[in-house]
C-alpha cells in the first residue's frame, strides 16, 4: 500500500524522511498566508496567460496591452494617418474652446497636443507621458516653433501628476488598453478635472473585426463603460464619427 505524504496519524513516529514533507506543508502555508494579504489587491487585478503578446495582468476581465515603446513613435507620426483614423474630425469633436485648459494623456510624440495647442491661444495643453523619450520629442518640436502654450509632464504608471482641478478636457488616444494601472490613473485624471470637465476615450473599435489592429489594443464599448463606471465616470456619448475609433466622452457621474 502506499503511504500518504500528508496524512500523519497519531501512531506514525516522525522519522527523517518526513522532514522534507513538513517543510513543504510549512512553505505552503507560508505562501496561501501571503496570498491571502495579496487578497485585495488581486481582486483589483489577477495574473493569467492570455494573449501571446498580452502582459499576463488583468482587469475587470481584459487583459492589459504592453505599453507602446518610444521606438514606435514613427507609426504615431505616419503621413497616412490623417486619412486612416481622421484625427481632424477627432479634434473637431471635442469642440474645444479658446482659453480652456487641456490634457492629453499618453501623448506619445504630442500629434495631437501641436493641433490643440493652436486653437487654445490663451489656454493651456499639457502633454503627459511616462516615457522621457516623447516628452523629448514635443519639448524639441515646441521649442523650434516657439509654442509657448504647452506645459510637459512626466507622469508615473499610476499617475498623471496633473494639479488638482484644473482640467476642462482629458484626451486619451490609444492609451486607456495600456495602463498598467487603470484604476489609479483613472482617480488622478478625475481629480485633475474640473467640475463638468470631460474625458475623451478614444481606442479602436473591439467591436469591429475590420479594424486592421491588434486585438489587445481595440476595446469594445461595453467594456470601456464598465471600466469608466468603476471609475465613477458615465458616457454621455459615442460620436461615431471616425473611421477606426470609438469617440467616448465621458463626465464624472
Ligand atoms: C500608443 S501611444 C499613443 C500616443 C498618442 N496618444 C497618439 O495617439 O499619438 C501610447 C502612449 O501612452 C504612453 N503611456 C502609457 N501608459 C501611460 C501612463 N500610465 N501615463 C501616461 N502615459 C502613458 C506611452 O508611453 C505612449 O507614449
Amino acid at each position: 500500500m502506499q503511504v500518504s505524504y500528508f496524512l500523519l496519524k497519531k501512531s506514525d513516529k516522525i522519522s527523517k524522511s518526513v522532514i522534507p514533507v513538513l517543510a513543504l506543508l510549512c512553505f505552503l502555508f507560508v505562501f496561501s498566508s501571503c496570498e491571502g494579504q495579496e487578497g485585495n489587491k488581486s481582486a483589483i487585478y489577477t495574473y493569467q496567460n492570455g494573449d501571446p503578446n498580452g502582459t499576463g495582468k488583468w482587469y475587470m476581465g481584459r487583459e492589459i496591452a504592453y505599453v507602446m515603446g518610444f521606438q514606435g513613435m514613427y507609426w504615431l507620426n505616419r503621413p497616412e494617418r490623417e486619412a486612416e483614423e481622421n484625427t481632424s474630425t477627432l479634434i473637431r469633436n471635442m469642440q474645444i474652446k479658446k482659453g480652456e485648459v487641456i490634457a492629453d494623456i499618453g501623448a506619445g510624440s504630442g500629434y495631437h497636443v501641436f493641433k490643440m495647442a493652436t486653437l487654445v491661444p490663451d489656454g493651456l495643453v499639457y502633454a503627459v507621458d511616462i516615457q522621457e523619450e516623447m516628452l523629448a520629442a514635443i519639448r524639441k518640436r515646441k521649442e523650434q516653433e516657439g509654442i509657448g502654450n504647452i506645459r510637459l509632464i512626466q507622469g508615473t504608471e499610476q499617475s498623471s501628476e496633473l494639479p488638482e482641478n484644473t482640467i476642462d478636457k482629458v484626451l486619451m488616444v490609444d492609451v486607456y488598453h495600456e495602463f498598467t494601472y487603470p484604476m489609479e490613473m483613472m482617480a488622478s485624471i478625475k481629480k485633475a478635472l474640473r467640475p463638468g470637465g470631460s474625458v475623451y476615450l478614444i481606442e479602436y473599435r473591439g467591436e469591429d473585426p475590420s479594424v486592421p489592429i491588434k486585438i489587445l489594443h481595440k476595446m469594445t464599448e461595453q467594456q470601456a463603460v464598465k471600466e469608466m463606471a468603476a471609475a465613477g465616470m458615465v458616457l454621455v456619448e459615442n460620436i461615431k464619427n471616425l473611421p477606426w475609433q470609438h469617440c467616448m466622452v465621458f463626465k464624472v457621474k
